[in-house]
């Protein structure tokens, strides 16, 4: 957010740095942030990037005042999905936005993992684990808990593997709301688990799986007014529509290939209504979508519900997916289809994702990957000279455990510099 110091003097030093000037008449180079000296009342003002200087000289050949600039430089800066995107979702008037800047996530674009995977084709990854609590479900939450703070609700509820209870318990948080949230016992990954308490969230733990907690989570508010913020409410369907427009925005049309994770089917349905709503308006094309299971909790590959799903991607541990219908709607219309990979491969690519490329993501992120890698070593996806795009939805520091749990402890060196030489060099 665009912010600058009060008073007077700190905007007329703001407004220099913004020409990349500092006190000493030394102009910032490009790519450097001009910080505002301190203003004569002593208040600092806040660094400015220097790209901001191009807006500025525009104002002044149009001899427009400061304040219209400043007020200008405001609405340019990003605000949230609901303000990017809002007109395009099929949202009630009523809504009372709550946002924590959600969204407007990085496409990178990995070459390593391409070429590790056989070359030929371009792949991006985009990187949902940046998200305020570190995963998709903030795009989704944005639009449910405005929709919900709209009519005076007070309280949400969800069943969660994890990342939908740390979301959920943000945004209600930020909204002045009640959360309460339902997890399998013993399966929620430590960073998700910490972020609900932190953000507030009454945390319940069920002696059961993930499809018993959303059983439940449906019973109580259909006999008590407390707001529902899973997937099957329709307003997460709608704010999680907003990573194809931006994939969309970015590449300049739709990917040959999109490849994610399924849990819930929740993501994939959005995906696929975003996409296809974005080529009506604007003829972005459509992707063929590669949706990816963990072995142990597949009921879409395997045709039929999995009573006690395992799996050590535990967001996607997951037997009776609420939008399945709607998952392998999307597989069949898209021309692509829904498989399964193993813990063993999910894990790798993890692993290989993180040291290709610096992107470290918590397992069930890696699988869309995996998917991917498994189907083009058994010649079943052909990329060369396609345009690949893997969403990696939730942060590695989710669950750190899975990496620390296994690792060797690192060295213990005494405070001498030839004892650090004799381990670096030898
Ligand atoms: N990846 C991550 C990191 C997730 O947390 C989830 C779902 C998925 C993928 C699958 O998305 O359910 O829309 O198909 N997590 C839910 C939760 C179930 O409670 O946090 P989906």
């Amino acid at each position: 957010m665009f912010c600058v110091g009060t008073g007077v003097g700190a905007i007329a030093v703001s407004w220099k740095a913004v020409l990349g000037l500092s006190v000493d008449g030394e102009t910032a180079r490009p790519g450097t942030e001009a910080r505002a000296p301190q203003a004569e009342n002593k208040t600092q003002a806040t660094p400015i990037k220097i790209e901001s200087r191009i807006i500025a000289i525009k104002y002044i050949h149009e001899h427009k005042p400061v304040l219209s600039f400043m007020l200008n430089l405001r609405t340019m800066t990003y605000q949230g999905l609901l303000h990017q995107y809002g007109h395009l979702l099929d949202l009630p008037p009523h809504i009372r936005t709550v946002s924590l800047l959600e969204g407007n996530t990085p496409l990178i674009k990995a070459d390593s993992l391409s070429r590790q995977l056989g070359g030929g084709f371009e792949l991006f990854i985009k990187y949902e684990g940046l998200n305020p609590t570190g995963s998709f479900k903030d795009r989704g939450m944005t639009a449910a808990v405005s929709e919900a703070l709209g009519r005076n609700a007070t309280t949400v509820i969800c069943a969660s593997t994890g990342n939908t209870a740390a979301s959920a318990a943000a945004y209600a948080a930020r909204a002045g709301m009640k959360s309460i949230v339902l997890i399998p016992q013993g399966k929620v990954a430590a960073g998700k688990l910490a972020g609900a308490i932190a953000y507030g969230a009454q945390v319940i733990q069920i002696d059961g799986s993930f499809d018993d907690a959303l059983t439940m989570v449906i019973q109580i508010t259909n006999k008590h007014p407390i707001c529902l913020v899973n997937s099957i409410n329709p307003y997460r369907i709608e704010g999680q529509k907003t990573a194809s427009f931006e994939i969309c925005d970015v590449l300049g049309s739709a990917p040959d290939w999109l490849c994610l994770p399924v849990g819930n089917a929740g993501n994939i349905t959005s995906y696929w209504a975003g996409f296809k709503q974005y080529n009506e308006v604007k003829s972005t094309s459509l992707p063929q979508v590669l949706g990816v299971q963990a072995a142990g909790a597949a009921p879409l590959v395997l045709g039929h519900p999995v009573d006690n799903p395992e799996t050590v991607a535990t967001a996607i541990r997951i037997g009776k997916p609420a939008r399945g219908e709607q998952a392998l709607q999307a597989a069949e219309e898209s021309n692509g289809r829904i498989i399964a990979v193993t813990d063993e491969q999910i894990l790798d690519m993890q692993k290989m994702l993180a040291k290709l490329e610096g992107i470290w993501v918590e397992p069930a992120s890696a699988t869309g990957l995996a998917g991917l890698a498994h189907e083009i070593e058994n010649g079943k996806l052909k990329v060369k000279g396609k345009r690949v795009v893997a969403i990696c939805t939730g942060h590695g520091m989710k669950d750190p455990d899975i990496i620390t749990k296994d690792m060797q402890k690192p060295l213990i060196v005494p405070p001498r510099l030839e004892a650090l030489e004799e381990v670096i060099l030898s």
